[in-house]
């Protein structure tokens, strides 16, 4: 008898933890690396932030709570819903988990069966096919490419639901891209799933509040409120507010799949730590400055990145919408052969030679399920990212 579960060797250790170690372990080893793969904001948690789970701590707000959320951060989390995304929910429609990788997994866990698919856009965060696998799914793709900004096309989604297809993901803005949808764009894909009663929405905003420029950001089922009744929308404070470490996410949806995701959670991990749900009320219902603050610093450096990447010979970057990732093209450097002797057949070849050769951590695009690309989280300060550029245009103008 096998020891590990089968289910378990169809998934894959996350390609981004995995290249950040990596990194990790080479600036232990006195190398000169500069890590460009963790997808967390540099910024340190707001002190208002700070200061209220002190207070939650000093007041003995450390025992269980309820399952799936205090009442305070519903009520905050309906009021959020409400404000920012027009979107009507009652307490009982919301849930709050331990990041919102547990309330897309809990999610997942609570409605898939053998058989249902999930169908996901490429290129993808890394954790939504594996998570899909872990749940019994079966994960289905359809591709983005250079030309629509690494969005889909209304016409690619038709044709890529099946009768099997129980969920559509859908994350704008993207991590790894940073592309973001219109409401245009969004409004014709929503008219799309209008015609497939069978395909649920689950949509995460995570990277809501990162849209740069006058980009409006637009959810599903406020773009299309028929789709209300088959839509969880998703989000949460790690990416929002600095707060990746408190391991808070939320997501608002029709009861019963509230309810059930409750129960998932209820057995697996119960609530999310109380002195998080205290400083992710106050994140919630505080002053918002740190938003504004951090959004014109990563508006910043997505133009710093994406221009110094685009004189980078064989290296194309398309300018993103939002988030903090860019996610440019090597297809003018697959084929050659880099200053150190490595060949470049494809992208995970050339993000190694990359950081072997001239100290810079990028995660290569196959992980995200998109090739030849790499992906640069710019969560990290301007003077690193000119270095990093410069070191990236060295290791292009070193191909052969
Ligand atoms: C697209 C996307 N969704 C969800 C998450 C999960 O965020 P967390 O679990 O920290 O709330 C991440 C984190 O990297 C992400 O990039």
């Amino acid at each position: 008898m096998a020891f590990l579960s089968d289910t378990l060797a169809r998934v894959k250790p996350s390609p981004t933890i995995a290249v950040t170690n990596k990194a990790r372990e080479l600036k232990a080893a006195g190398r000169d690396v500069i890590g460009l793969g963790a997808g967390e904001p540099d910024f340190d948690t707001p002190d208002n932030i700070k200061k209220a789970a002190i207070a939650a701590i000093e007041s003995g707000k450390t025992k269980y709570t309820a399952v799936d959320g205090i009442p305070e951060l519903k009520q905050a989390i309906c009021d959020k819903f409400a404000r920012e995304n027009g979107l009507s929910y009652k307490p009982s429609q919301i849930t709050v988990g331990t990041g919102g990788k547990q309330v897309l997994y809990n999610a997942l866990v609570a409605t898939l069966n053998p058989g249902d698919e999930v169908l996901i856009p490429a290129p993808y965060w890394v954790s939504y096919p594996d998570m899909v696998l872990l749940a019994g799914g079966t994960p289905t793709f359809v591709e983005g490419n250079m030309q629509t900004g690494y969005k889909i096309t209304p016409e690619q989604l038709e044709a890529a639901i099946t009768p099997k297809t129980k969920w559509f993901i859908f994350n704008s803005p993207s991590n790894p891209s940073g592309a973001a949808y219109s409401r245009e764009e969004l409004k014709a894909l929503t008219d799309v799933l209008m015609r497939h009663p069978q395909v649920w929405i689950m949509s995460d905003d995570m990277y809501e509040h990162l849209v740069f420029g006058d980009f409006e950001f637009t959810t599903p089922a406020q773009v299309e409120p028929g789709l209300y009744d088959r839509t969880l929308t998703c989000n949460g404070v790690s990416k929002a507010y600095a707060m990746t470490g408190w391991r808070i996410g939320y997501a608002g949806g029709p009861d019963a799949l509230i309810k059930a995701m409750g129960k998932v959670q209820s057995q697996s991990t119960s609530n999310p730590c109380s002195v998080s749900q205290y400083a992710a009320l106050e994140a919630l219902t505080g002053p918002q400055d740190y938003i504004t603050e951090s959004k014109k610093a990563f508006e910043r450096r997505r133009d710093l990145v994406v221009s110094a990447l685009n004189t980078c010979p064989g290296i194309t970057c398309p300018t993103p919408e939002g988030a903090f990732y860019v996610y440019p093209s090597i297809a003018g450097c697959i084929g050659k052969t880099s200053a150190g002797g490595v060949k470049i057949v494809d992208d995970e070849a050339f993000a190694s030679a990359l950081l072997e050769e001239n100290g810079v951590a990028v995660v290569f695009g196959a992980a995200f399920g998109l090739s030849p690309n790499f992906r640069i989280s710019y969560a990290t300060s301007d003077a690193q990212l000119t270095e990093a550029c410069a070191r990236i245009k060295a290791f292009c103008e070193g191909l052969k």
